[in-house]
């Protein structure tokens, strides 16, 4: 079967995350993003694709935050509801029904209920047009990141997506079809892509015993 060359979201599965931002005058705003990315490993660096009608973009620009909500598929009634193209003074976590988990570093909050959240400060806008079309790659780097106790193991470093159920989305000609992952109980170190078997970043990973993330 080959498909036209814009259906590349058909075949892909996308993380569905919530950007939350607080715009100049204090408006709680909330939008779904999937276009979203970690840059490399080991950067704190991420990418969001956006268009430029967006709240959460003149929020993020006017502010320099926003947090990354990792959301499971127990909040896929929710959105539909943070999706809505509403006037950038309506209140979005009342609007969804959302209560907020007030963030450590910066002033945006984030989202009750999801299983992880990474507070956000802008580092740039890249501004591009295709086809005619703007659109913007926005680079934050994570201030805060923090997971809940319950989906992940201290001690090996590594999530519980069975336990997470982070929720997924992937594109078809009739809409959204949202999904989540399984473990397919593969393990490979990172080692395993260098000639000598170590990772050169092992030493960021590996935590002295007793020590703690700052
Ligand atoms: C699952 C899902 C994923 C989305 N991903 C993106 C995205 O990556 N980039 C984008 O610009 N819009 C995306 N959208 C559309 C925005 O969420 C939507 O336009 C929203 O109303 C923007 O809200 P805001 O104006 O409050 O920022 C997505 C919508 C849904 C439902």
């Amino acid at each position: 079967m080959i498909l036209e060359n814009f259906k590349r979201e058909s075949i892909v599965p996308m993380p569905v995350t919530f950007i939350s931002t607080i715009s100049e005058n204090g408006v709680r705003n909330i939008a779904p993003y999937s276009c979203f990315m970690p840059v490399l490993r080991p950067f704190d660096l991420v990418c969001v694709a956006s268009a430029k009608r967006r709240d959460t973009l003149v929020n993020l620009k006017s502010t320099g935050e926003f947090v990354i909500n990792m959301p499971g598929t127990d909040m896929a009634d929710k959105v539909i509801p943070t999706a809505l193209h509403v006037p950038p003074d309506i209140d979005e976590f009342e609007l969804a029904g959302l209560k907020e988990k007030p963030s450590k570093k910066i002033k945006a909050p984030g989202i009750e209920g999801c299983y992880a959240w990474m507070e956000c400060k802008l580092d740039h806008i890249i501004e591009e047009v295709y086809n005619g079309f703007p659109y913007v790659l926005i680079l934050g780097k994570v201030v805060y990141l923090e997971v809940e106790d319950s989906v992940y193991d201290k001690e090996s470093g590594s999530w519980d997506v069975e336990k997470a159920r982070p929720l997924m989305m992937t594109g078809s000609d009739e809409g959204m079809r949202f999904c989540t992952v399984n473990s397919i109980g593969k393990f490979e170190p990172y080692g395993a892509m260098f000639k000598n078997g170590k990772d050169p970043l092992e030493r960021m990973y590996k935590k002295e015993e007793g020590q703690e993330c700052k």
